[in-house]
């Protein structure tokens, strides 16, 4: 499924992020719990490379805690990488970032040598609400510095604590199919960049393989035919079940697919999170071996018309 990208925007993005960076110590990326590598930014690792960084597993609610874990004890085992699971309701938020930024960098202290650290994610990981909560009821203090613009506010946490927001940031291209479907799954996407009824079949179909007893649950199926069902099986139970039906009865498959989507995204199917650090190892694997064929046939069709001319 092919997500719309924007490089005009891409450039833009780069050019602001690559800028921030040569003033900060390090970086907090917001990811979402549920998709952890897929919400990440490529265009952020690479422009961030050695940076100290803070993942945060936001939205840890809706994630399977389990899976959680595992990507916490993944992060945790990179180097220069500290990683903390989160969610909107959380009062501590503030203290706990500070203290894993400070435990990555405990020599910046003091307003002679405050933390500088940037917050970046891409939109709907719940980086708003992240910083809405931590200012509580505080206004956001912004700093008049030049080349801070509006929308590149510096948030003081603490005195020698300055948290930089960086807004904007789009996915870059997706070159991991699975990516674009988790994504498009938790919201992340616009509704007119996708095929919701591809997104729910993509979506029921990972949920029949691992959370086979939640689906079930939810939808009421039956025990013992439901672990034979397919995508499209599971498609019409769910429709039946959520009444998305048309006049005789017969499901209405665009609205049944809306339910299942909206039941996910609002964690009425259960926590689930939709990738294990093992399963993006072997996506990611078989997405770069499909971007190589692609570049080499691109370039053997290249070599024959220039062949062609001369
Ligand atoms: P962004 O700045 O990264 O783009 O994301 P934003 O804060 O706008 O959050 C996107 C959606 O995710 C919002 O829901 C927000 O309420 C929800 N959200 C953020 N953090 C959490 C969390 O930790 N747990 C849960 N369960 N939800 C979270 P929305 O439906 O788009 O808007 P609304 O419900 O706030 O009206």
């Amino acid at each position: 499924m092919a997500i719309q990208w924007y490089p005009g925007h891409m450039h833009k993005a780069k050019k602001a992020i690559t800028e921030r960076l040569k003033s900060v110590d390090m970086v907090v990326e917001v990811l979402d719990a549920r998709l952890p590598a897929s919400s990440a930014s490529p265009l952020l690792a690479q422009l961030a490379k050695g940076k100290p960084t803070l993942k945060i597993l936001n939205k840890q609610d809706l994630a399977d805690p389990e899976r959680t874990a595992v990507w916490l004890t993944d992060y945790q085992s990179r180097p220069n990488t500290r990683a903390l699971a989160v969610d909107a309701t959380d009062k501590h938020v503030t203290q706990k970032l500070i203290a894993a930024c400070r435990e990555l960098l405990p020599h910046r202290r003091g307003l002679d040598k405050p933390l500088r650290v940037m917050i970046c994610g891409i939109p709907n990981v719940g980086k708003s609400t992240l910083i809405n909560g931590m200012l509580g009821k505080k206004s956001a203090k912004t700093g008049n510095e030049p080349g801070i613009t509006k929308s590149e506010q510096r948030l003081f946490l603490a005195d020698d604590f300055w948290l930089y927001d960086t807004p904007g940031m789009l996915w870059p291209k997706i070159i991991v199919e699975e990516a674009g479907y988790n994504l498009a799954a938790s919201g992340a996407v616009g509704r007119n960049a996708l095929d919701e009824e591809t997104v729910a079949l993509a979506l029921l179909d990972y949920l029949r393989r691992h959370y086979l007893p939640l689906l079930q649950a939810r939808y009421q199926a039956d025990l013992s035919s439901s672990p034979h069902w397919l995508d499209s099986d599971w498609l019409e139970c769910a429709g039946k079940k959520r009444g998305a039906l048309l006049s005789g009865g017969r499901v209405d498959y665009q609205k049944a697919a809306e339910r299942v989507l909206t039941d996910f995204r609002d964690g009425l199917i259960g926590r689930i999170t939709l990738e294990t650090p093992n399963q993006w190892a072997v996506w990611l694997k078989q997405a770069q071996q499909r971007e190589a064929a692609l570049k080499a046939e691109r370039q053997a069709r290249q070599a024959l018309r220039k062949g062609q001319v001369s």
